[in-house]
């Protein structure tokens, strides 16, 4: 390299000058921040005019040491004054692309999410197990596969009932328990309270059942119940009735009338069948009941035998029970022409029914 030679004071105030144009000028052409990045090595690395200068001053005399001293720092300050504001205006830039680059349109119309809604069933078994909870009834569910015993024998119901033939009862096949059968009732729940605690009792089960039927507007084999038990000291048919009532109101509407005819259930005595008057017409008779009365439901006071069988003693204890099937009265309250459309799985059909909350 050819020496060149000595740099004096007036050649390098020449070049302060010009660096601190040529400098703003490389700064203000850069339009990315790489740019800029390379415009700062050129301006102010290592190898820049700038920094020859700063290197001369060491071999200078101390009189213009001090003076190009001042106008080297000069210099310095606007040209990294320069390279700030450059900076600071391309990442402004930078960041309002991104920001751009985001943007919602929050005209467009949003994609709709569809809800979900409870079924049927659901809604009213939810509805009549709130009616007893407000009445004090706890809710406890039993097994759907149930043994003989608790499905049949604790609830009165001899070998030879025609209820427990082949015919009307579904029995699992598991090898080496002959005496299994899906529960046909609900009822088989009550006996499993019975034995796992003493009187009193207030409890509702709400749960499937299983039985040999062919599907119909009317019929499934796979339905629902809700049973209701009540054991104490001194509970009499009245209760029954009263509380017959008070669900048929909270199910009904106010003004709803029961009534009760003798009817036969191995496991109460006496027994009834319960007829609610009609939503619809209020008793007087239309399409929805026929006769004013709707057939509702099964009930009675538990039959002495049955609490002798769960332990109870039945000189001291009386009870009542009724269950109901609450398929029947999803079909009323929501006047469903066919009960098969319940477990047809058509969304189309259950999610007109109570959207969820
Ligand atoms: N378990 C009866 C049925 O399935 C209903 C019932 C329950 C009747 C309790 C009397 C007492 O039809």
């Amino acid at each position: 390299m050819l020496d060149s030679p000595p740099m004096d004071a007036s050649d390098a105030l020449r070049i302060l000058d010009e660096e601190e144009g040529r400098g703003a000028q490389a700064f203000r052409a850069a339009t990315t921040l790489d740019e800029l990045e390379a415009a700062q090595v050129t301006v102010l690395g290592r190898k820049a005019p700038f920094s020859e200068v700063q290197r001369a001053l060491g071999a200078m005399s101390e009189e213009d040491r001090r003076s190009l001293g001042k106008a080297v720092n000069e210099t310095r300050s606007a040209l990294e004054a320069a390279l700030a504001g450059r900076r600071a205006e391309l990442e402004g830039e930078a960041e309002t692309a991104l920001l751009e680059a985001d943007l919602v349109d929050l005209t467009l119309p949003g994609r709709r999410l569809r809800e979900g809604s409870l079924h049927p069933l659901t809604l009213v078994e939810n509805e009549i197990v709130d009616v007893f909870m407000r009445l004090g009834f706890t809710v406890v569910e039993g097994p759907e596969v149930e043994d003989d015993w608790h499905n049949f024998q604790a609830l009165n119901i001899p070998p030879d009932h025609p209820a427990r033939t082949m015919k009307d009862s579904i029995y699992p096949s598991v090898p080496g328990r002959p005496d299994l059968v899906l529960r046909t009732e609900t009822s088989a729940a009550q006996i499993r309270t019975m034995q796992s605690q003493e009187p009193p009792v207030y409890v509702v089960h709400p749960g499937r059942v299983y039985r040999r039927e062919t599907p119909d507007a009317t019929h499934l084999p796979v339905f629902h119940q809700v049973e209701c038990l009540a054991v104490d000291e001194g509970i009499t048919f009245a209760d029954l009735k009263g509380t017959l009532e008070a669900m048929a109101r909270a199910l009904f509407g106010e003004g709803r009338r029961v009534r009760l005819a003798p009817s036969f259930f191995p496991f109460v005595e006496p027994g009834a069948q319960v007829e609610v008057s009609c939503f619809k017409c209020d008793g007087v008779g239309c399409v929805v009941c026929g006769n004013g009365w709707i057939e509702m439901l099964g009930a009675g006071m538990v039959h002495p035998v049955v609490l002798e069988n769960c332990g109870y003693d039945s000189e001291r204890y009386t009870g009542f029970a009724f269950g109901m099937g609450i398929e029947r009265v999803a079909l009323l309250r929501y006047g469903i022409p066919d009960m098969r459309l319940l477990v047809d799985t058509d969304a189309r059909v259950l999610a007109q029914f109570g959207a969820v909350a």
